[in-house]
């Protein structure tokens, strides 16, 4: 199989532990809409595209056994070693392309955390064999930083995620990547002989949090063929600042851009001189709530 991620971070200098330390944490919030969709029973979950294992630790709370795979070795790794101590939870190198070491209506729950983008559609297909019927699948994704309550910061964190998305290398996928972020995931496709209708596709502070370039906002890197979604599919808009956010020292966001996600042969602090300037004068000293947009897609398997 041809893994197009591994382009990108084993590319860089892409560290996976200054992933864990620098990153948002999901909230119990966040966690509690998909608790909250979920009918099934609480025996096995699945936490695909892991990476250090923090969504699995969290599964491991609720569910009897969790698994989570990632296609990166080192990840695993590094999951495995962050996790000690949990008697319920195991880590295995897998594609989400190809779960063929988990047998058919196995899970109750698989997740897919800041990942879906980078799957290819047969993902979705494995997903429905090992899902059991009427487990849940849930999948989310976040992009634009934002200051609730502060327009004016805000539109300079927009500008910084703009020239990120422009920048942006990766890899021969990039495009199928950008729709489907665009598109809040909608661009992934389940397949419906697998799902239930009325799955929800619940997009959370999309007002001041914009979620990538849309289209009128700022120019779209891809062109965005329309979704092929059912007319049964539920979209949600709802304001919750809580549901992804930390309170930090002002310069935490120039450190976050610049650390989490880095680019060969580029100085980010560089890249973004100016927004970093602009930063500098709106928020220096301050202690800063950063909140982001998220877009949930929530689906159950058919029974
Ligand atoms: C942004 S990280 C997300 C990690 C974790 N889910 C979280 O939310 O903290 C993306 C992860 O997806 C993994 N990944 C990307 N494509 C994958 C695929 N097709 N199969 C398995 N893992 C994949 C990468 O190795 C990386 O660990």
């Amino acid at each position: 199989m041809v893994s197009r991620e591994d382009e990108y971070y084993e590319s860089t200098s892409f560290d996976m532990r200054n992933y864990l330390e620098m990153r948002p944490p999901y909230s119990d919030r966040l966690y509690g809409y998909v608790y909250q969709h979920h009918k099934g029973s609480w025996g096995n979950a699945l936490d695909i595209a892991t990476g250090p294992g923090m969504v699995a630790r969290e599964l491991a709370r609720r569910f009897d056994n969790v698994v989570g795979v990632d296609f990166n070795e080192r990840y695993v790794e590094t999951a495995r070693e962050v996790s000690r101590g949990y008697s319920n939870l195991t880590f295995q190198q897998a594609y989400a392309e190809d779960l063929s070491q988990f047998p058919d209506n196995h899970f109750d729950l698989v997740v897919i955390g800041q990942a879906a983008q980078w799957f290819k559609n047969e993902a979705f297909e494995e997903i429905g064999r090992v899902l059991k019927p009427q487990g849940t699948l849930a999948m989310w994704f976040y992009a634009n930083g934002y200051v609730p309550g502060d327009p004016a910061a805000t539109k300079v964190l927009h500008d910084i995620f703009f020239k990120f998305n422009q920048i942006f290398p990766y890899t021969k996928d990039t495009d199928e990547m950008f729709q489907r972020i665009t598109s809040g995931l909608d661009h992934c496709k389940l397949p419906q002989h697998y799902f239930e209708p009325g799955t929800r596709r619940i997009r959370f502070n999309y007002k001041d949090g914009l979620c990538v370039n849309p289209p009128g906002v700022y120019p779209c890197r891809v062109s965005l063929p329309p979704c092929e979604i059912p007319d049964t599919d539920e979209f949600v808009h709802i304001e919750d600042p809580e549901i992804l956010t930390v309170t930090k020292p002002w310069d935490w966001y120039k450190r976050y851009m610049s650390v989490l996600i880095p680019m060969e042969h580029l100085d980010l602090s560089e890249v973004y001189k100016d927004e970093f300037e602009d930063l500098d004068k709106l928020l220096a000293g301050k202690t800063v709530k950063y909140s982001w947009a998220v877009s949930m897609v929530l689906a159950r398997k058919k029974q």
